[in-house]
């Protein structure tokens, strides 16, 4: 088996909730963000952009968007709900956000452009999983919060949030989840 057959065939999401957030080597981040936007693209339109979260940021925006934010849409927050939102991004040693731009086209449809959105994201995940990082991709609540579609340069009228992909150093490797049966969802037509 051939080593990037081997790696997609073995490889694992490590939770946020479980990474440490460490260092993330600068070249590291720059291949990841290279394979990122090395993605299939119909008509090349490039419908997409990527936000790297990282240093003080993570806080700054926990700080000024989710606990904020949170408390918004939760007026019954506890302390310990607002504190876990100040520090959500700090699980992670980097946060890549990847935002869906929709470009006007006449023959393309937007399906397609949202497809090559989850290409960014994926390749992203599968980089940082290759170089040996943690790395995981959420959406959770505040993908679909106008705020943080605004922090990312996006405009909440028309763009979405396809995910946020977290970096980190894994603690240690984790375990295997149920994975689909091939006679489920895979079909072959032969005549
Ligand atoms: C678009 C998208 C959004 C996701 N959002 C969340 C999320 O908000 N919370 C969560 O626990 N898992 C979420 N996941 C699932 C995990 O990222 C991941 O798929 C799962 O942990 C197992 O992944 P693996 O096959 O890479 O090991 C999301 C997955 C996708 C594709």
């Amino acid at each position: 088996m051939n080593d990037v057959i081997n790696f997609l065939k073995t490889r694992r999401s490590t939770t946020a909730k479980t990474m440490i957030s460490g260092h993330i080597n600068k070249s590291d981040l720059n291949e990841i963000l290279a394979c990122g936007i090395r993605v299939p693209d119909h008509g090349a339109l490039n419908p997409w952009s990527i936000t790297v979260i990282k240093d003080n940021a993570r806080s700054r925006i926990g700080r000024d968007i989710l606990a904020p934010e949170y408390i918004l849409n939760n007026p019954e927050a506890t302390e310990e709900e607002i504190d876990f939102e100040k520090n959500r991004f700090l699980r992670a040693s980097a946060v890549i956000a990847v935002l869906f731009k929709p470009v006007s086209h006449p023959k393309i449809p937007l399906w397609e452009m949202e497809l090559s959105t989850g290409a960014v994201c994926l390749n992203i995940l599968l980089s940082a999983q290759s170089l040996g990082y943690a790395a995981q991709w959420l959406t959770e609540w505040y993908s679909y919060n106008d705020r943080m579609i605004n922090e990312v340069g996006g405009k909440p009228q028309t763009d979405k949030l396809a995910g946020f992909i977290y970096v980190g150093d894994k603690e240690k490797e984790p375990v295997e989840r149920r994975r689909p049966k091939k006679e489920n969802v895979i079909n072959f037509l032969t005549e």
